[in-house]
């Protein structure tokens, strides 16, 4: 069969540097690469996955706590993840203790990358698009879609909305499932392969890091057994409350005033004691992909650190938030905070907490490493 050749000229907004070629649509990753970028996905076309989530800056959202949505009012209440290995999550399950683990979203309420995919194109407050028909008549407008779409997957299959639509997460999915999302080459990887030395202080921080004596950040912060597995993706995957404040700035912003209950907004969990957890986001590209938690309250990692040391330390200038001056906010849900987990080891002095900043910096994928200052 002759393989239609479609070129998708239309790139747009941040991404043009990224992929300012144009390329042929003739696999299911260059289609879901197309779709990635397209804007035409979008009610009034200003807003595409990229968007979002930006290949040039670590597959996050740089603008702010919360993601604005197409219609240019919406405003979420939760950050942005880094789309960055986010191929390596499982599927939602629980595992053998009973415990949830893995699936999209920061409660993991979709369970692939496929089912996520599905999501912020008609999510009223991200793409808006009212209906799948509508989606379809949108890919219908490209001819090269529509070609591919056909020869990739069966003849017509756009003008068949639930075909049609799943199609085109399974395109999304595939292109989220490429090395590009994924391409194992931060200083941390060049160092492993011996191909580059850590400084002392990154040399300090990864061992704090992996050290259950001193914090256990390892605890939730890594997938694999061994300490050097080549394709560590720094997250169990696990849900857990670790005591994130609520983001008044941001609330004062959007009018949210419900409680985010996190791991319990999930539909398929119904224990409350699982009010507040959140999933264990990976730090790939962490340094890069800032603000943090999941309503993206804190501003810099070192913050992050801060937050963590001050279940440890009992100074009271321990407990100040360097970024309000104040003391960091309670937990938004006190009643299921990780107590064990958090309150473990040593006080950190300043000199252990910027070698876990230095750490954490070296975890930057080689594309964005001049975005580090
Ligand atoms: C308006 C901004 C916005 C747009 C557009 C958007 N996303 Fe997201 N994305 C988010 C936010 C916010 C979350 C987290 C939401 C939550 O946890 O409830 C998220 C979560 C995700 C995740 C989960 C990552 C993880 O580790 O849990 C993936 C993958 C993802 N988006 C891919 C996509 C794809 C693919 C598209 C296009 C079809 C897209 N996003 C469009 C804002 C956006
Ligand atoms: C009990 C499990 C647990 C431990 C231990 C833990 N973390 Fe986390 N970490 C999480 C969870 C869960 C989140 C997300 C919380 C949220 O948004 O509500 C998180 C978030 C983060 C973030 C923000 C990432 C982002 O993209 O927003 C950083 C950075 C981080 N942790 C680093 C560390 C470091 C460094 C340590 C050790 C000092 C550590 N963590 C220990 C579970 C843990």
């Amino acid at each position: 069969m002759a393989r239609h050749l479609a070129f998708v000229l239309a790139f747009s907004g941040a991404s043009v540097a990224f992929c300012a070629q144009a390329e042929p649509l003739d696999t299911l990753e260059s289609l879901g690469k197309a779709l990635f970028f397209d804007e035409n996905l979008s009610l009034n076309r200003t807003q595409s996955c990229a968007t979002c989530h930006n290949p040039e800056i670590g597959f996050a959202d740089p603008n702010g706590a919360a993601s604005l949505g197409d219609d240019g009012v919406s405003l979420g209440d939760r950050s942005a993840p880094t789309a960055s290995y986010a191929a390596f999550t499982p599927d939602f399950h629980r595992n053998d203790e009973g415990a949830w683990i893995g699936g999209m979203f920061w409660d993991g309420r979709a369970s692939s990358l496929e089912d996520q995919a599905g999501g912020p194109p008609l999510n009223p407050s991200e793409m808006g698009m009212p209906d799948k028909p509508s989606v379809m008549a949108r890919l219908q407008e490209n001819p090269g879609y529509v070609a591919a779409f056909d020869s990739l997957f069966v003849e017509g299959i756009l003008q068949r909305p639930e075909e049609g639509y799943s199609a085109m997460t399974q395109a999304i999915g595939a292109f989220e499932r490429t090395g590009v999302f994924a391409p194992f080459d931060s200083k941390y990887d060049r160092f492993l392969r011996g191909e580059v030395e850590l400084t002392n202080q990154e040399e300090l921080g990864r061992l704090l890091f992996f050290s259950q004596q001193f914090t256990n950040c390892n605890l939730c912060h890594q997938l694999h057994t061994s300490a050097i597995h080549p394709q560590e993706t720094f997250s169990n995957y696990e849900f857990h409350n670790i005591g994130v404040p609520v983001n008044a700035d941001l609330r004062a912003e959007n009018g949210a005033n419900e409680m985010d209950k996190g791991l319990f907004n999930n539909p398929q969990v119904d224990a409350t004691g699982e009010i507040g957890k959140f999933k264990v986001p990976t730090l790939r590209n962490v340094a890069v992909t800032g603000p943090y938690m999941h309503n993206g309250v804190f501003e810099d990692l070192r913050t992050v650190v801060l937050f963590y040391n001050r279940y440890n330390s009992r100074s009271e200038a321990r407990q100040i938030n360097p970024e309000t001056g104040k003391v960091f906010g309670m937990p938004e849900v006190p009643q299921t905070l990780a107590v064990k987990e958090l309150t473990h080891g040593p006080a950190l002095d300043d000199k252990r907490i910027d070698a876990l900043v230095a750490f954490m910096k070296t975890l930057t994928d080689a594309r964005y490493e001049h975005l580090l200052d």
